[in-house]
């Protein structure tokens, strides 16, 4: 048996990020523990994507830091969808099955199931449509097994249907147990999937609260700008 280590609560503590000069992130203090999705949101640039990445121990901050589990490493439980996934140029089961640690079929098949996308298992990864591309890097990530999903934009450039259709897996993936930490732009994502909300712009947490608070009263002006959908910069 593993020994039950666990990455939560992944916490940053006076987290900065600078690269050629630029602060990225700037003194960030945040704990996210086990729960409802934690919803990362902001406009274009505000660093969503540059937290994910120090979330999943991508990248070091340049001062401060950032702890899993009160620990400088994380556990492998960690997964990332990223905002562009890249396919192998092989079959969906065959991407899905290079994220197992060994080869297991029948696992293959229950993640493509668990995302509907058994059907197309044999089809090559890069001919699908870009919905059921996500939802494939939706089943690579599940494939580890993961205590954290990281999503970042997951539904980015996808139609209603197919926003659904990735939604409805994350609804599903969360209720399974597993902490979901998403960054999205899409103010209607973040009010249909978000148990609490981490509002950004510039590098900096401007606000952080539950979502029952948060949408209706949120309680900067810049947050309230955002979702009245004025230019928050
Ligand atoms: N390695 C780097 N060197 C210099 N600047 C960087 C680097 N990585 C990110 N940036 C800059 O940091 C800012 C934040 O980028 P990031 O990708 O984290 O934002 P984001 O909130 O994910 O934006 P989007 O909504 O467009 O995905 C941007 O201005 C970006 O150009
Ligand atoms: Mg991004």
């Amino acid at each position: 048996m593993r020994a039950p280590i666990t990455d939560l609560p992944l916490a940053f503590e006076d987290a900065s990020l600078r690269a050629r000069g630029v602060e990225i992130v700037s003194n960030l203090d945040l704990k996210i523990v086990s729960g409802a999705p934690t919803v990362l949101l902001g406009p274009n640039g505000s660093g969503k994507s540059t937290l994910l990445r120090l979330a999943m121990g991508l990248i070091r901050p340049t001062s401060g830091r950032v702890t899993w589990g009160g620990r400088a490493i994380p556990d492998e439980r960690l997964a990332m969808v990223f905002q562009r996934p890249v396919m192998l140029r092989r079959s969906a089961a065959a991407n899905v099955a290079y994220a197992l640690e060994r080869r297991d079929e029948q696992r293959v098949r229950a993640l493509l199931d668990r995302v509907g996308l058994a059907a197309l298992a044999q089809r090559p990864a890069r001919r699908l449509s870009g919905g059921e591309q996500q939802r494939l890097a939706l089943a690579r990530a599940l494939a580890r097994d993961p205590e954290i999903l990281f999503l970042d934009e997951p539904t980015a450039s996808l139609d209603p249907a197919a926003t659904k259709a990735v939604e409805d897996i994350v609804q599903a993936v969360a209720a399974s147990g597993v902490k979901i930490v998403m960054a999205t732009h899409d103010i209607g994502q973040a009010r249909r999937l978000a148990g609490d909300v981490v509002f950004l712009a510039r590098g900096r947490l401007i606000e952080r609260a539950g979502a029952a608070q948060f949408f209706p009263s949120p309680a900067t002006s810049e947050a309230a700008a955002f979702l009245r959908g004025d230019l928050v910069i």
